[in-house]
């Protein structure tokens, strides 16, 4: 089979990550988490001291930091400007924060291009929010992973508790539905299934389950 380019969009706590990355081990593919480059901004306006809602601050910054993934036999690793900020990405301040600069337009600008210089080579997941409507319009396959939110919030919570000081669950549910409103509503690149995209509802499947789904979606496309 020719290497594809395969995108993964949805809201937050729907499963991508973990099905992204089962999906590229399975197929031998690279794994590409556009999230974590939204969150690198984030990170670099915090250490800047540039507020998350001053757009030429941040577009400024957008347009100047080195950000990229490296290789690591555990799994990729997020560099800005040298330092390795994988861990801190996660954390629940820099996740509102990313949530609110992914809505700036020259942000998503210098990320498209990013993005697109990623998937030069096929063979790549790419885990995201706009990846097969805006980034990849062209992709080969299309998947939108949802979960009803409850689900959602609960999978996340679980996953913070072993990370981050414990948040309670409520506080989870609440963030996770700003985040939605954010990313649905935003004028560019709303968060939304594209045309062509398969759709799987993830709330009663487990991740090996959507990941065989996926497969055999390709495997018909691509026989
Ligand atoms: O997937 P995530 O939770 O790590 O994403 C962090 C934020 O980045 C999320 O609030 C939405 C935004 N994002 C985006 O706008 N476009 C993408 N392709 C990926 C993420």
């Amino acid at each position: 089979m020719k290497p594809l380019l395969i995108t993964i969009d949805g809201p937050a706590g729907a499963g991508k990550t973990t099905v992204s990355r089962e999906l590229a081990r399975q197929l031998s593919y690279t794994y590409v988490d556009t999230g974590a480059l939204y969150r690198g901004i984030a990170v670099a306006a915090r250490d800047a001291g540039v507020p998350p809602d001053d757009e030429p601050g941040v577009a400024a910054l957008a347009g100047t930091v080195a950000l990229a993934f490296t290789k690591t036999a555990s799994g990729p690793r997020l560099v800005l400007n040298g330092m390795d900020i994988t861990d801190e990405i996660r954390s629940p301040d820099i996740t509102m924060a990313a949530s609110r600069i992914s809505a700036q337009p020259a942000v998503r600008k210098s990320l498209m291009g990013l993005q697109r210089r990623l998937g030069k080579e096929k063979g790549v997941v790419f885990e995201g929010r706009d990846m097969g409507t805006v980034v990849f319009p062209d992709a080969d396959v299309k998947f939108y992973l949802d979960a009803d939110l409850k689900i959602r919030a609960t999978r996340r919570y679980r996953e913070l508790r072993s990370k981050t000081p414990a948040q309670d669950l409520d506080a989870v549910e609440e963030q996770m539905k700003i985040r939605d409103r954010n990313d649905s509503s935003r004028r560019i690149a709303p968060l939304r299934p594209a045309e062509d995209a398969v759709t799987i509802d993830s709330t009663d499947l487990t991740a090996a389950a959507v990941v065989r789904l996926m497969i055999s979606v390709i495997r018909q496309k691509f026989p």
